[in-house]
């Protein structure tokens, strides 16, 4: 996700930036940049990877005295990670810097391309630029000009410009993505996209609301809404750069559950529309002669494959194996050239996973990776990828790249069908609309929460758990036990629920806990047997399910969404803060749990 930093005042301007671009590295990045204006001159920089390639570049760059200033990192949406995609995007005379996407970027290029306005990037962020520059060639002052230009962006922002036209101000607004102005003792700016950065530099801080704009200059911030000057509400700025990082949040894990509808928004922009997917720059000619579907991964990643083979299936109609990548590796896997072969990886960098992509690419497949991080191993090799855009994870136990990969691969699903042919326009745009519902059911119900957190005392003994479930509610259920031994280090195991009495219903005593996934809207009646199987041998039953259940020992009560995959998302929400819950009372390091690496690297 990118970071956004600015800055009014009189100190280096160059190390400010610098070092709030520092604090903002955990959110992810491919590439950075800063302008400084300062009398009549603008100076600007830019770098693609590390912020130690912007800060070689602007080594003998100094910039006292006052002036503007302003930073980003960029995590690549539109157009590769390159110096030219780099922010800040220059027009003539002013410079933007944006994170977000400008959602009819499209449309507004072609009417400012038709008024001979040029472009040098690919990104949707460069139409604001121009955009205010045309304003101010139509006679308008700077703030009109500014004004006029996010009125007419649809779209999540966070934009910074700077402009000679007027030297003293940052503009800035705000939709959908955070931005926060603060300012100092000395009357400095200073603009970030968290907290992190103002720590040590502003006191009193505005966290800006959605759909406000305005411009910031010496010791006064102006924030407008509709028009209408508004008074900004100061809040005292907390010192602590950790909690600032986990926003007040225990643990990273933690912050993570809850920010998994924020980054759910962020996988989905721009790309549903009404009725189609569009799948970033993949062409619709990749998926041609495409017959089949085989996806590696690992851990966590293996699960939203798992979950997905449904989905292509079901959905898509397209037959689906899956793998875990260590298995494949030297099982002399049969590959044939109509296969699409996908990788899953939050990292990028998983050995298992990277070498079965290798082992594909040799064999002549068409690949496609379905990663977070940009830039990495997994990204560089694949012949087309989807990033999740989940931001950086610090939790070891995965949580938001699991649900940003299987919105990733549902949105997949859906193009696949649509292509060929196996999906009417009818389904397609009622998937969409459910699709487009996931950021809300992602939202942390606090009652749900607290219930956990009362349920979690009796769970942290007994000889084992039995996540079950059935269909999509399978690969939850084995989520649901990964997430519970990473942390709590309890004996879990995931199971499909119609498999217990196969052998596993042996183990069913008052000490053997089983947490079941009972979704109304699929196979309620199935797992509902399975589960009165399990309680008439004494197993202790958590059952989680919008249906009341007698037999449950606990039951955790959902909201019944009338979709398996609106269902899905709610329960993985509750599965993982069971999780968390237990392993807080267990007093373990939820964050960075024994014996596990967030990312594995070795076979
Ligand atoms: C490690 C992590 C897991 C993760 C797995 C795959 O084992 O601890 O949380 O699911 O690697 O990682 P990847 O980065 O490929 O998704």
């Amino acid at each position: 996700m990118c970071g956004i930093v600015g800055y009014i005042g009189e100190k280096e301007k160059k190390k400010i930036i610098l070092k709030g671009l520092k604090e903002l590295e955990y959110r992810g990045y491919d590439s950075a940049g800063m302008a400084i204006l300062k009398g009549n001159d603008i100076t600007h920089f830019k770098a693609v990877g590390k912020l130690k390639n912007l800060e070689e570049k602007t080594k003998n760059f100094t910039s006292e005295g006052f002036g503007l200033a302003i930073g980003h990192t960029r995590w690549a949406t539109h157009g590769k990670p390159n110096e030219i995609n780099a922010h800040p995007h220059l027009g003539e005379y002013s410079y933007v810097i944006h994170n977000g996407i400008i959602e009819n970027h499209q449309e507004l290029k072609n009417e400012l391309q038709e008024k001979g306005f040029s472009f040098l990037s690919q990104t949707d962020s460069e139409v604001i630029v121009h955009l205010f520059e045309m304003f101010i060639k139509e006679g308008f002052g700077a703030f009109e000009a500014f004004e006029k230009t996010v009125k007419k962006l649809q779209g999540a922002y966070a934009i910074l410009l700077i402009s000679k036209v007027d030297k003293e101000k940052i503009f800035f607004a705000k939709n959908l993505v955070p931005l926060i102005v603060g300012k100092s003792s000395e009357n400095e700016i200073f603009f970030s996209s968290s907290d992190a950065p103002l720590i040590g530099y502003a006191q009193d801080v505005v966290y800006l609301h959605d759909k406000t704009y305005g411009y910031a200059q010496k010791g006064e911030i102006n924030i407008y809404e509709n028009s209408v000057l508004q008074k900004p509400k100061f809040k005292k700025l907390s010192i602590s750069k950790l909690s600032a990082q986990k926003e007040g949040f225990r643990f990273f894990m933690e912050k993570e559950i809850y920010e998994q509808s924020a980054v759910a928004s962020e996988t989905l922009m721009g790309r549903v529309q009404k009725n189609r997917v569009i799948l970033d720059d993949i062409d619709d000619s990749f998926f041609n002669e495409i017959n089949e579907i085989k996806i590696c991964a690992c851990g966590t990643s293996y699960h939203a494959a798992l979950a997905s083979s449904y989905l292509f299936e079901r959905v898509s109609k397209i037959k689906c194996s899956v793998e875990i990548a260590s298995e494949f590796r030297y099982k002399e896997p049969l590959l044939k050239n109509d296969t699409l072969f996908i990788v899953i990886s939050q990292s990028g960098e998983t050995a298992d996973t990277l070498q079965a992509l290798k082992m594909a690419k040799k064999a002549g497949l068409k690949t496609l990776a379905v990663c977070n991080v940009d830039n990495s191993s997994i990204v560089r090799i694949s012949d087309e990828i989807l990033l999740t855009r989940a931001g950086i994870e610090k939790g070891v136990a995965s949580t938001k790249a699991f649900t940003t990969q299987f919105i990733v691969l549902w949105m997949l699903a859906l193009k696949l069908g649509e292509l060929k042919g196996n999906l009417g326009q009818n389904i397609v745009e009622s998937e969409i609309e459910t699709l487009l519902k996931v950021p809300a059911v992602l939202k942390v119900d606090e009652k749900i929460h607290e219930k956990i957190r009362r349920l979690s005392k009796r769970y942290l003994h007994g000889h084992g758990f039995f996540f079950i479930g059935r269909d999509l509610f399978f690969p939850l259920a084995l989520e649901g036990a990964l997430k519970l031994k990473e942390i709590s280090y309890l004996h879990a195991e995931g199971y499909p629920a119609g498999e217990m009495k196969h052998g596993p219903i042996a183990l069913a005593d008052s000490e053997l806990f089983t947490v079941a996934l009972m979704p109304k809207t699929m196979l309620y009646d199935k797992v509902k047997s399975n589960v009165e199987e399990l309680s008439a041998r004494d197993a202790t039953i958590l059952a989680l399910s919008p249906l009341e259940f007698d037999i449950a020992d606990d039951f955790i009560k959902t909201k019944g969404y009338d979709h398996p995959m609106l269902e899905f998302f709610e329960m993985s929400v509750i599965v993982q803060l069971l999780a968390l819950e237990i392993s807080v009372r267990l007093g373990n390091d939820v964050d960075m749990p024994r014996n596990l690496a967030k990312s594995v690297t070795v076979e």
